[in-house]
């Protein structure tokens, strides 16, 4: 049986009433831009992520560019972020013209180490993106003090973490600005791109939204240079079917995560991360040549709520993770990279100074051991079977 990576269909199609519905008003209300589905989207959105203004727009992208342009972070402005990441985190850096400086992330929780972060602040730091990768929240205690120390504007990337929660709070709701995308493959997937910008204080609210429609208030008056950031009407209309059922889709993924852990680590050479030494790469790869394991399966953090947007294994030795990827593709498995480079490694940053790209070790190895396997909740467990049935004939 086939085990696609991930099968939008099982998810919208059972809601399709719902949807037809849904779009059948925005037809009818003839309201395609910022119709009332937009406001009453952003206040969904608002109460489930426990903060204060939602500013709902194009893509999860534009919510980081939206963010850095109200920020006014520009040419001559440094913004520390995660080696590994999807490219849009770094590529809003530099979209708007300032330096994106990468620092190395744990080989843990695959986010970015705090640790490293100090040696990287200079007079020009001006804010720090954290990311927090495949649905679990990056060590934000350490962050946070980082950026209140050092008096930076913490953008939190929560393209991959709607709903994921760092000691209970939502994630997006801790800096001053959180970023959430809903292209369809996240776990609130829309109907094409479509984006999300949170935040609990007023002003930057304010800047915001002006910078997603042009920078335009009142009416064609224009005192600062914004872009157009807009989310369509129909687009939040079906979202807002999406959000409904929202928390079943987290928990079916949990308990995939679950599932796989638990069956899995039974298998000889498969151990679970220790996440005993989270931050310390140093100790985390003596534990790992102790161990000989083949294969290091991903581990949630007591203190976090994770909320799998991917579940990504580990595979160690040279060459053994691409091994493995044909392996499972030979069967009908679904799996995939991400992310094959890291920022700093990336031919459009090759120019930027030495010293944003310093000291990324943990990243470039993590670049060739990644591999993720199907985790949408809407799989069976005979697919579930068959995933980890794959994997043990691997070893
Ligand atoms: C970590 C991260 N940041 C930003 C984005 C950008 O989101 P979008 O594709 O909606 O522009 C994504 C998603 O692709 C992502 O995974």
């Amino acid at each position: 049986m086939p085990v696609p990576l991930l099968d939008v269909n099982a998810q919208n199609l059972p809601l399709e009433t719902k949807l037809v519905e849904a779009f059948s008003r925005v037809l009818s209300s003839g309201q395609f831009i910022m119709g009332p589905d937009v406001l009453a989207f952003e206040q969904e959105c608002s109460a489930m992520l426990r903060v204060k203004h939602s500013i709902a727009c194009s893509s999860g992208t534009d919510a980081l560019v939206m963010a850095l342009m109200a920020l006014g972070l520009g040419a001559g402005d440094e913004v520390i972020l995660p080696t590994f990441t999807f490219f849009a985190t770094a590529g809003s850096v530099a979209r708007v013209g300032a330096t994106p400086v990468f620092v190395d992330v744990c080989p843990i929780c695959f986010n970015i180490d705090a640790e490293k972060v100090a040696a990287k602040i200079t007079p020009r730091t001006k804010a720090i993106m954290p990311v927090h990768l495949f649905g679990q929240s990056a060590d934000m205690d350490a962050i946070q003090a980082l950026a209140d120390e050092h008096q930076l504007w913490m953008i939190e990337d929560c393209a991959q973490a709607i709903g994921a929660r760092y000691k209970g709070n939502p994630c997006g709701s801790i800096g001053h600005y959180g970023a959430y995308s809903f292209f369809p493959s996240k776990n609130l997937g829309g109907f094409g791109d479509g984006g999300l910008l949170v935040t609990n204080d007023d002003t930057l609210a304010e800047k915001a939204r002006m910078m997603r429609n042009h920078g335009m208030q009142p009416k064609y008056f224009h005192s600062v240079v914004g872009g157009n950031f807009r989310m369509d009407t129909l687009q939040a209309a079906l979202l807002r079917v999406k959000l409904e059922p929202y928390n079943t889709y987290t928990r079916g993924r949990q308990n995939n995560a679950a599932y796989y852990s638990e069956h899995l680590a039974q298998i000889p050479g498969i151990v679970i991360a220790d996440p005993a030494h989270c931050q310390c790469a140093a100790r985390q790869i003596e534990w790992l040549a102790e161990t000989s394991a083949k294969i290091v399966l991903p581990v949630p953090y007591a203190h976090n709520d994770h909320i799998w947007n991917q579940y990504t294994l580990r595979v160690i030795g040279e060459g053994q993770r691409d091994a493995l990827k044909a392996h499972l593709q030979e069967k009908g498995i679904g799996c995939e990279v991400y992310y094959p480079l890291t920022m700093d490694q990336q031919e459009c940053f090759a120019s930027l100074p030495a010293a944003s790209r310093s000291d990324c070790e943990v990243a470039h190895r993590l670049a060739t051991e990644v591999l993720s396997i199907p985790i949408y909740a809407e799989l069976a467990p005979a697919q579930l079977d068959e995933v980890i049935a794959a994997i043990k004939s691997f070893l």
